[in-house]
């Protein structure tokens, strides 16, 4: 398994393998075969690989020390700036197809639809992480600098599941499905964080000289 995930092979695989949902709507808009209504089916498509890849971004530090591998960081990376990527092309689809890139009309939806409001928070919460995300950023900011500013991560993909939350009409399965990955992610930290955490010194009675 080690070996595996120490290939430069498996990461090559996981970028291509991450490339097809790309490639598959791609290939189904030059068979004109994106269902009656194109521009809702890639909005919808393009924003659960955003959701799935946050998780799996997510998902990969829980899983390194449960199966202990510590080679899966490796991959870390590599994902979140999928789901970033898969992000903004979910935005690019609705700015430029759905509001033809008008100003007025973009601002006026940003201010008057909740749930849109909180996907473009999400999705400028996730900026900085993908800017800063090289080695050199790591070194100019120190790695407990950077390593707080990538807890944001959390609260976007906390929006990101408010975002789908919202949206939905009637049925909520998939976002309460999302929501409970999200939560168990989030657990599983708080209880990794609090065995971390030193233990309190013992208290010394007053007097008491040792
Ligand atoms: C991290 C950020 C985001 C995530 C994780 C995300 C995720 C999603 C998901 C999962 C869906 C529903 C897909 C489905 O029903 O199959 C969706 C729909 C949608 N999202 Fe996002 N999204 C994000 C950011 C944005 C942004 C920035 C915008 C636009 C400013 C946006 C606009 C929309 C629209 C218009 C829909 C379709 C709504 C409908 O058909 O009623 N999203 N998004």
């Amino acid at each position: 398994m080690s070996k595996i995930l120490s290939s430069k092979w498996t990461k090559v695989f996981l970028f291509i393998a991450s490339l097809a949902p790309l490639a598959y709507v791609v290939s189904r808009a030059f068979q004109n075969n994106l269902t009656a209504n194109p521009i809702e089916y890639i909005t919808h498509f393009t924003g659960d690989w955003t959701i799935r890849y946050l998780m799996f971004t997510l998902a990969i530090t829980p899983l390194r020390n449960l199966l202990n591998q510590p080679k899966l960081t490796r991959f870390r990376r590599m994902l979140g700036l999928f789901a970033y990527f898969y992000g903004c092309l979910h935005f690019l689809i609705w700015s430029v197809l759905d509001k033809q890139l008008d100003p007025h009309v973009m601002w006026e939806d940003i201010l008057k639809r909740w749930y849109i409001t909180v996907g473009m928070a999400a999705l400028l919460g996730l900026t900085p992480l993908a800017i800063t995300s090289t080695a050199g950023w790591v070194r100019r900011l120190g790695y407990k600098r950077w390593q707080k500013l990538h807890r944001i991560v959390y609260g976007c993909a906390a929006l990101g599941v408010i975002h789908y939350w919202l949206l939905v009409k009637s049925d909520i399965r998939l976002p309460l499905m999302y929501g409970a990955i999200l939560t168990a992610l989030l657990v599983y930290r708080w209880v990794v964080s609090m065995r971390k955490q030193p233990p309190a010194p013992k208290r010394v009675p007053v007097g008491v000289v040792r």
